[in-house]
C-alpha cells in the first residue's frame, strides 16, 4: 500500500490515512485502523511527556529491562499505551518491544490481526529527565503465518526489506509523526489544542550529500581507527563541517533527515556489536532513510538486508545522506 503524494499541507492525518487506503480496493481497513491507533497512542504519550514533571513521570521505575538498562517511568507508560492501543482493535498478530524480553501475542479473540508491529516505545530515555527530545520508533510487517492462527517468532525475525511501513514520533519542542510505506516520507505535526496531526512536511527528501556528522565522540578511542581518521578529517581548518549529537537516535535522525547529515553509531569497546537494536531502531529508520533517498548500512551490509537472530540483536549503524554513508561504508570495507 502506498501513502500518496498529492496532499497539501494542513491535511489531517486521519484524512490522509482514509484517502490513501481507500485507493486500494483490496484493503480491509485494518492498516488504516493500525495507523489511527498509532496516532492515538502517540497523542497520549505526547501529552504525558509534556506533563511528565507534574504527573510524577520523571525518573526510573527501579527495574532493569532485558538489555540491562534502567527502565524509566515513561518507558513503561509508552510501552503499555502502544500495546493497549494496538491489541484492542485486533490488527496485530504479534508485537515486539524494546522493553519486553518476549514478543506479545494477542489473545485468541484478536487473532484476525494481519500485521506485526516492532517498536522502541521510548527512544532516548536518558534525555527524559532533562526535557530533551525523545521519541517512539516503529516498524510494520505483514504477518507470514495464517490469519486467525497463532503467530510465532518467524513472523518477527525476518529481513528488514520485508517491512511494509515504518515511522517515528518525536516528542520535542513540538510533536511530529513521520511515516512511510516505502515511497514518499511524510511528516505530520500535532496541534495539541485540537488533538490532531496535520501534514506539515510532505514528501521529505534527503539530498545526495551534506556536511554534518552525528556521533558520540566520547568513545572515539575505541572505534575502528579508519573511522577515527574519517571523523578527524572533518575538522579541517576550513571548518565546513558541523557536529551535532543529541543522544536520542530518533531526534538525531530527524534533524539529519530535514537538514542533511550522517549519523554514526559504530562498534565500540563497550558495545562490540554496536548499541542500536536491529528490529526496532535500525530497521525502521533505514526504511525511512531509503524512502527519502538516503542509505543505511552496518559498515558492510545494507541494513535492510540484515535478518536479526534475536528480538534484541544489535548492529553498528551508519545512516543518512547516501554519499556520506557510501563513503564510510567503502572506507570500512577496505
Ligand atoms: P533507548 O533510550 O531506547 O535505550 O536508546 C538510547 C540510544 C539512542 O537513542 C541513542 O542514539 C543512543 O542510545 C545514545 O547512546 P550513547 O549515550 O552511547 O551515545
Ligand atoms: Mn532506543
Ligand atoms: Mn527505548
Amino acid at each position: 500500500m502506498q501513502l500518496g503524494h498529492h496532499f497539501e499541507e494542513g491535511t489531517t492525518l486521519d484524512r490522509f490515512i482514509f484517502e490513501t487506503t481507500q485507493a486500494h480496493p483490496e484493503a480491509t481497513g485494518q492498516f488504516a485502523t493500525l495507523l489511527q491507533q498509532v496516532s492515538l497512542a502517540a497523542r497520549m504519550v505526547s501529552s504525558r511527556v509534556n506533563r511528565a514533571g507534574l504527573a510524577g513521570m520523571l525518573g526510573g521505575t527501579g527495574e532493569m529491562n532485558v538489555q540491562g538498562e534502567f527502565v524509566q517511568k515513561l518507558d513503561e507508560y509508552a510501552n503499555d499505551t502502544f500495546k493497549k492501543a494496538l491489541e484492542h482493535p485486533g490488527v496485530i498478530a504479534a508485537l515486539a518491544s524494546e522493553e519486553d524480553a518476549k514478543p506479545f501475542y494477542p489473545p485468541e479473540r484478536f487473532r484476525s490481526g494481519r500485521y506485526v508491529f516492532c517498536m522502541d516505545p521510548l527512544d532516548g530515555s536518558s534525555n527524559i529527565d532533562v526535557n530533551a527530545t525523545i521519541g517512539t520508533i516503529f516498524a510494520i510487517f505483514r504477518r507470514k503465518s495464517e490469519i486467525g492462527g497463532p503467530a510465532s517468532m518467524d513472523d518477527i525475525l525476518r529481513p528488514g526489506k520485508e517491512m511494509i511501513a515504518a515511522g517515528y514520533v518525536i516528542y520535542g519542542s513540538g510533536t511530529i509523526m513521520v511515516l512511510t510505506t516505502g515511497r514518499g516520507v511524510h511528516g505530520f505535526t500535532l496541534d495539541p489544542t485540537v488533538g490532531e496531526f496535520f501534514l506539515s512536511h510532505p514528501d521529505i527528501k534527503l539530498k545526495p550529500t551534506a556536511r554534518t556528522y552525528s556521533v558520540n565522540e566520547g568513545y572515539a578511542a575505541t572505534w575502528d581507527p579508519r573511522l577515527r581518521a574519517w571523523v578527524e578529517s572533518k575538522k579541517e581548518p576550513s571548518a565546513t563541517w558541523s557536529a551535532r549529537y543529541i543522544g536520542s537516535l530518533v531526534a538525531d535522525f530527524h534533524r539529519n533527515l530535514l537538514k542533511g547529515g550522517i549519523f554514526l553509531y559504530p562498534a565500540t569497546k563497550k558495545n562490540p556489536e554496536g548499541k542500536l537494536r536491529i528490529l526496532y531502531e535500525a530497521f525502521p529508520l533505514a526504511f525511512l532513510a531509503e524512502a527519502a533517498g538516503g542509505a543505511a548500512t552496518d559498515g558492510k551490509n545494507r541494513i535492510l538486508d540484515l535478518c536479526p537472530d534475536d528480538l534484541h540483536a544489535r548492529t553498528p549503524l551508519f545512516i543518512g545522506n547516501k554519499e556520506l554513508v557510501d563513503e564510510v561504508t567503502a572506507l570500512l570495507a577496505e
